[in-house]
């Protein structure tokens, strides 16, 4: 039996009041603070950076994991791991060496992930599994929170799965996009261990009875 995961997303937390929007989501029950980077360029809109990421740091215990939605990719990712972060995850779309870029996250320190758009194959996991520390499926289209779960994922996290327990290795088997308390157990049921959640959480004004409500779910699995 796996161990669940709630990593909540803070593209929908208020950016006003940051640090004090990461520390209620932890003290709340967060396990992981998922921090969304969009560019602009590589997805039509534009969020946060390293200095954000350097900002949240020194409020919270727990890992952040840093879900890169930019091209270029390597430029960037030793700025993140010099702010904090502790997972680093991109878009294989977004990265012309997949595995250097793999390569130079695990070089500097932090454990490295791929994400996976929904129109987005699987086969470029094939020869790097011993370099993964995380697999993100994407069940929305990368750019925005508040946007609808899309069933087919739920296929697509299946295999992802079996390819996991097949290789042996330990690897996170996150999902991000439209997550919410409803469907969260048909997510972990498909075999994700790991959940992101950005408007269910932040949009909500009780964070700890929303993530409550999630692990009563996952509970039941
Ligand atoms: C979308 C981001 C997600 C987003 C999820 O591109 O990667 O992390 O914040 O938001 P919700 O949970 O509202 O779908
Ligand atoms: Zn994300």
């Amino acid at each position: 039996m796996s161990t669940y995961r709630i990593a909540p997303s803070i593209l929908s937390a208020d950016f006003a009041r940051l640090g004090e929007e990461v520390r209620h989501v932890v003290a709340a029950g967060a396990d992981i603070i998922h921090f969304d980077v969009m560019d602009n360029h590589y997805v039509p809109n534009l969020t946060i950076g390293p200095l954000v990421c350097e900002a949240i740091r020194p409020h919270v215990q727990v890992p952040i994991d840093v879900h890169l939605m930019v091209k270029p990719v390597d430029r960037i990712i030793p700025d993140f791991a010099k702010a904090g972060a502790n997972i680093i995850s991109f878009h294989p779309e977004a990265s012309e060496h997949i595995d250097r870029t793999l390569q130079l996250i695990r070089d500097h320190g932090c454990k490295a992930g791929l994400v996976f758009n929904p129109a987005t194959p699987l086969h470029s996991l094939e020869h790097v599994m011993d370099k993964l520390d995380l697999i993100l499926i994407m069940s929305v289209n990368p750019g925005f929170g508040g946007q609808s779960f899309i069933p087919e994922a739920l296929k697509k996290i299946a295999k992802v799965r079996e390819m996991i327990d097949a290789s042996g290795r330990e690897i996170m088997l996150e999902v991000d996009g439209g997550i919410k308390a409803e469907n969260i157990a048909a997510v972990a049921r498909a075999g994700a261990d790991t959940f992101v959640a950005g408007s269910a959480i932040f949009g909500k004004p009780d964070y700890k009875a929303v993530i409550d409500a999630m692990r009563s779910q996952l509970a039941a699995v």
